[in-house]
């Protein structure tokens, strides 16, 4: 009788599994927020020493590209979903066919993974994006630049990531040139209008399987060298028409292509203040990382929420403004260690929330970020100008040991 109940209970008891294909930090902050839920994330990992498999009891180590370690991830888990979009759909597809439920859906996914279809598909829904064209052969760059001019941008249409498999090209030949490099080597090619832009702005929402939609607030991210280093949000100054308009465009976008879980919308706002899709991401996003300590919600836990077809959460923020700031490993590796830069770091600003991905220190590789919260107004230039500097500071100093503006660490 009592071990009838136990067994009951058990099973009622049994929180579902998420599997998590890959274990980047992204994977690492889910199960954070899975923690928090009354559960273990389940991670696809190469190594037992990725960021999620340090932290996660329940690891696979195998590869995102072999069927057999997708089947073991999959083996059990109430949903599978992404830490990165580099899965083959045709193994998606065979995992689903087997009856694995996979989120988001591989259709739905290839817009993450294929910026060519993904730009042919966003045009066809009447959503903005920059002029582009597919490269089947070296002229078609040529020909594109005839239409648009020489101020182009050259893509490969998969496996970027960071800015690899963008180039900016000087001029027409050196456009040529690098088409035609990656078309030798059997990559599929677009190009695009390099965009004038003001800014690069995200709209983040996630969607769940029973169509309920949610957004957080438009943010501004500032990149160097095609690597995202700053998140401030909201987006300072963004009329709020134009805010809205990009929330309800990535909640569009997330209803019309499927998507089942977190939805990034990287955006670029032109000088005449016209919004321009950049591209999709399918999983909890860089910027969204500001929502761990500045909103009700974070993306981590609302993507779990979505996956799981939980209903979603609030996504109001709980300061006016939030500065997150991405620790990237220094060019050469301080002397000082990560955890004694920590302490100063601490000792400094008491109200700096860190996360720490575990990771190796390399050139311009993200191993952690900074939130700084603000409780003044987004719009008031001068106060957000100190936020943003401070977050700055704060992540300069845990890459590079070194504060910029002089401090000292002693004084
Ligand atoms: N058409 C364009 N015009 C001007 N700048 C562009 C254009 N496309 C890309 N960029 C710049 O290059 C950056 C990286 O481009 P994109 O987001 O397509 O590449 P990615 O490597 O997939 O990036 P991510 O780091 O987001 O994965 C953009 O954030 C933007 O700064
Ligand atoms: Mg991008």
């Amino acid at each position: 009788m009592t071990n009838v109940a136990n067994v009951a209970n058990t099973s009622s008891t049994t929180p579902p599994v998420v599997a998590m294909i890959g274990g980047g930090q992204l994977a690492r902050m889910t199960h954070q927020a899975a923690i928090a839920l009354g559960q273990t994330l389940r991670v696809l990992a190469v190594s037992p020493d990725d960021p999620a498999a340090q932290v996660t009891p329940d690891v696979v180590i195998g590869s995102h590209d072999n069927l057999d370690d997708l089947r073991r991830a999959a083996d059990g888990a109430t949903v599978v979903t992404f830490d990165h979009e580099h899965v083959p759909a045709e193994l998606l597809d065979k995992l689903v066919a087997e009856g694995a439920t996979v989120a988001p859906p591989p259709e739905a996914l290839v817009h993450a993974q294929d910026k060519l279809v993904m730009r042919r598909r966003l045009d066809a829904l009447g959503a903005p994006v920059p002029r582009y064209a597919g490269v089947e052969r070296v002229d078609d760059v040529e020909s594109f630049a005839s239409r648009i001019g020489d101020a182009i941008v050259v893509k490969t249409a998969r496996g970027g990531y960071d800015g690899r498999g963008v180039y900016l090209p000087r001029d027409l030949h050196e456009a040529r040139s690098v088409a035609e490099r990656l078309l030798a080597a059997g990559v599929r090619v677009l190009v695009e209008e390099r965009v004038a832009m003001r800014r690069e702005l995200s709209a983040l929402a996630a969607r769940s399987p029973f169509g309920q939609g949610a957004a957080w607030p438009v943010v501004e991210t500032v990149q160097r060298d095609g690597i995202c280093v700053v998140v401030i949000a909201p987006a300072p100054a963004l009329p709020g028409d134009v805010g809205t308009e990009a929330e309800l465009l990535a909640l569009r976008i997330a209803d019309e292509l499927g998507v089942v879980g977190v939805l990034a919308v990287e955006l670029f706002e032109t000088h005449d203040g016209r919004l321009l899709v950049n591209e999709l991401a399918m999983r909890p996003h860089n910027s969204g990382h500001w929502t761990m300590d500045g909103a009700t919600t974070s993306q981590f836990e609302q993507h779990l929420r979505a996956v799981l077809d939980y209903p979603l959460g609030a996504t109001t923020p709980t300061v006016p403004l939030t500065v997150m700031a991405n620790v990237l490993g220094a060019s050469e590796l301080p002397a000082m260690a990560m955890d004694e830069r920590l302490h100063h770091l601490f000792a400094r600003m008491p109200d700096a929330r860190v996360h720490l991905y575990g990771k190796g220190e390399r050139p311009g590789r993200k191993v952690g970020h900074v939130n700084i919260l603000g409780e003044g107004s987004p719009d008031d230039e001068e106060y957000a100008a100190k936020v943003r500097e401070r977050a700055q500071l704060a992540a300069h100093w845990l890459s590079h040991a070194e504060w910029t503006d002089g401090w000292d660490i002693h004084g």
